[in-house]
């Protein structure tokens, strides 16, 4: 086995979890989606190494696009300030979008997103949320349709998710040690 990152103190899910969370939940989309040639959007940067398993995942046609969204600057709290980066190059006019975000945690992020899609005109906007972040005596604003699995109220990195952009490339799904970010 791969020698654990030293900033990292537990892993949460390993590569052989999240292979069998992606094959749960992509049966359970193309399932769903059959025949509907959904629109799947990636919420750059942190959904991109989940995305591209997803989507493999997926056994029906897809159409996939990306977005990018700035809520968290470097920092670990999101400030609920959502600023659209890169937009989307589809018409979603009359399609069904199914958005892939790498964590929800308070749902800001992705509640600002859903509003903004179906204000274009989607004809239905559902969510795909690879992690969700438990967090005693809060609800998300946002209930995603497929969830990969729920995660303590920790600082989350590998696969994807960053600190100031490090640790997007780890296998793994860990918790960051405190004094990293501290
Ligand atoms: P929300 O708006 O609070 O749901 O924040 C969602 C976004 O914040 C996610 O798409 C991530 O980019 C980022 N985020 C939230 N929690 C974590 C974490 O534990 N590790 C890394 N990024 C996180
Ligand atoms: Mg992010």
């Amino acid at each position: 086995m791969e020698a654990l990152h030293p900033d990292v103190s537990e892993v949460v899910l390993s590569e052989q979890d999240i292979k069998d969370i992606v094959t749960r939940m992509g049966d359970a989309i193309t399932a769903d989606y059959k025949e509907r040639n959904p629109l799947v959007v990636a919420v750059l940067k942190g959904a991109v190494v989940f995305t591209a398993d997803i989507m493999r995942a997926i056994k029906c046609p897809i159409a996939v696009d990306f977005m990018a969204v700035s809520s968290y600057g470097d920092g670990v709290k999101s400030s609920g300030v959502v600023r659209i980066v890169k937009d989307l190059d589809t018409k979603i006019e009359g399609r069904d979008v199914l958005i892939v975000e790498d964590i929800l945690d308070s749902g800001l992020t992705l509640s600002y997103l859903i509003r903004m899609l179906e204000a274009r005109g989607a004809n239905s906007v559902k969510v795909a949320a690879f992690l969700v972040k438990d967090v005693e005596g809060k609800k998300p604003a946002v209930h995603p349709e497929y969830v990969g699995a729920h995660v303590p109220d920790e600082f989350i990195v590998g696969y994807g998710l960053d600190f100031a952009e490090r640790y997007r490339n780890l296998p793994y799904i860990g918790i960051l040690k405190p004094e990293v970010y501290s």
